[in-house]
């Protein structure tokens, strides 16, 4: 039998109907959730996922700004922008869409972020709330993923969880929060030898390796969820994911297709944090 589809853009779809109606009743309130997002330089890709970013922030009432800068800016320029937006109280959310050029450090803008506004997820304060079981935001792509898993009520606990990939965004902090949800985790990358053996293990196969199609039927247990995080576009223009899907199908239990899987879940949580930031402020203004 072939294996049910985890669809992330109906499930997209219902979470930014919950927060649609959780913006309505902070504006009653006086706060209207504001994301402001920073894109230096002229990065196509990047480019392409700021204006998805902000096409989602409009639907659902969330306020949006968008700060364009030339790929010359220097450090110093970028971190003063930041604490200002640090000190705006009309700003529950703050995103500097990566890469960044050469001459800029990332972790030192990315450190420069009040925590409290991060909604990335990045910070490392809040990676460390993440990994002690703390209230922290969530990086987006991995909280999109735990949500799809269990929008299916699939068991996590004891199951085996092995992810491709070790990436500070998506690979690393995935296999944390299965962690905090008591499965057993093996992470792969591009050094391990066995890989086949390991993924053939996974209850939960998470795959960011970023080749397209790189993963087949070979390399996935009878029954297994497949959640597949690459976005790889073909010479033809198509989109495809790093699972070769019509096959992958066959033999997976669950599987997410790309493009409609992981892509519309991850701005999805990029929402919910800012609306988690925004509620946040609304509940200290409350308590004065
Ligand atoms: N570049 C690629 N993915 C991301 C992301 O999730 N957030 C930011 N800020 N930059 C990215």
């Amino acid at each position: 039998m072939a294996a049910e589809i985890i669809s992330g853009k109906e499930l997209a779809a219902t979470i930014r109907n919950n927060i649609s109606s959780d913006v309505f009743n902070l504006k009653q309130v006086g706060i209207v959730p504001g994301l402001t997002v920073i894109l230096v330089g002229n990065n196509p890709a990047s480019r392409s996922y700021v204006t998805a970013k902000e096409k989602a922030c409009q639907e659902i009432g969330i306020r949006s700004t968008l700060l364009e800068y030339p790929d010359t800016i220097t450090e110093e320029f970028l971190l003063h922008e930041i604490s200002r937006l640090n000190e705006d109280n009309d700003v529950h959310g703050i995103l500097v869409q990566l890469p960044l050029p050469k001459q800029i450090n990332e972790l030192a803008v990315i450190e420069h972020i009040s925590p409290e506004k991060d909604v990335d997820g990045f910070h490392p304060i809040n990676v460390g709330r993440m990994m002690t079981g703390q209230d922290a935001f969530l990086p987006c792509t991995p909280f999109g993923i735990v949500e799809m898993v269990k929008s299916k009520q699939i068991p996590i606990s004891g199951k085996h969880v092995v992810v491709i990939g070790r990436s500070n965004i998506v690979g690393k902090p995935v296999g944390q929060l299965f962690l905090n949800e008591h499965a057993t985790v093996t992470y792969c990358h591009s050094r391990t030898t066995n890989l086949k053996e390991i993924t053939k293990q996974a209850d939960i196969l998470i795959v960011a390796v970023g080749k397209a199609n790189y993963i087949d039927s070979e390399y996935i247990k009878p029954g297994a969820v497949v959640i597949d995080v690459g976005v790889n576009r073909l010479e033809s223009g198509k989109l495809c994911g790093d699972v070769l899907f019509e096959d992958a199908q066959k033999v997976a239990g669950y599987i997410t297709p790309v493009p409609g899987g992981v892509g519309p879940m991850t701005i999805t949580m990029l929402l919910q944090n800012t609306l988690l930031s925004a509620q946040a402020v609304n509940r200290s203004n409350v308590k004065g």
